[in-house]
């Protein structure tokens, strides 16, 4: 008998706080198989956040753990708890409208995503399209990254850019911004749990790419080097 080992999907943890669009669009990439993981879990910190609705909709093992009224390190841990006991890979941030604790971000060291509306580090926190449009850029997008300590703050990687046109307002600009967000996140998740990616201070590389590029240097070098001594011979 043949045996073929298929290797488990990786398991995702989604935190949200509202709309839940970022998490419908990821959830709607796997079930289309574009993204070859499962979601383990989702939280949300509010009973009336719609994508907690949407993920009970999707039969989704879907938790509430509020966050009114709590302290910080004490919501933290629970949530923390919540993400190991359903054995998570990979904590997605979808519209969660809570700054992690350090110690939330050491218990998932390189493992906590987030997506923010704009090209950081341009234009962090609140209102990234309003301020992208206040300051009249004339190009934004999005960008994802991993989670440190520090608002909108971690390594980079991957970020869209979307034209600020001059009719826009926030509706119009945040409307086009968010369509490339359902894309950029997926395609973001994808590239992590390929385990094709590195971490070198803050920047965030393919290690397929730096081997690539490594061998063609090396090929151009040995290229190089035969014709110097080819015309050294002659
Ligand atoms: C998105 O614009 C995301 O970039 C930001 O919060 C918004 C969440 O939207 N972090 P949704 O809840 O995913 O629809």
């Amino acid at each position: 008998m043949i045996q073929i080992n298929v290797p488990p999907l990786k398991k995702l943890g989604i935190l949200l706080s509202g709309r839940g669009s970022n998490f419908e669009a990821i959830a709607d990439s796997i079930k289309a198989g574009r993204l070859q993981a499962e979601i383990a879990i989702v939280i949300s910190n509010r009973a009336d956040a719609p994508g907690l609705e949407s993920a009970r909709r999707r039969g989704l093992n879907a938790q509430l753990i509020p966050s009114k009224g709590r302290v910080r390190e004490e919501h933290d841990a629970e949530v923390v708890a919540a993400l190991k006991h359903a054995q998570v890979d990979l904590v997605c941030l979808a519209g969660y409208m809570r700054l992690l604790s350090p110690e939330f971000v050491r218990a998932f060291p390189d493992q906590i995503v987030n997506i923010h509306p704009s090209l950081l580090p341009a234009f962090p926190g609140m209102d990234a399209q309003k301020q992208a449009l206040d300051y009249g850029a004339k190009i934004t997008g999005c960008t994802v990254h991993f989670v440190d300590e520090h608002l909108d703050h971690g390594p980079i990687i991957l970020q869209k850019t979307v034209p600020v046109l001059e009719g826009d307002d926030v509706h119009t600009l945040s409307a086009r911004i968010l369509e490339q967000e359902h894309s950029a996140y997926s395609e973001a998740i994808g590239l992590i749990l390929s385990g094709d990616l590195e971490v070198a201070d803050r920047r965030v590389l393919r290690k397929r790419g730096r081997s690539e590029a490594r061998s063609s240097e090396a090929r151009s070098s040995e290229v190089k080097s035969s014709e110097a001594r080819s015309s050294e011979e002659r």
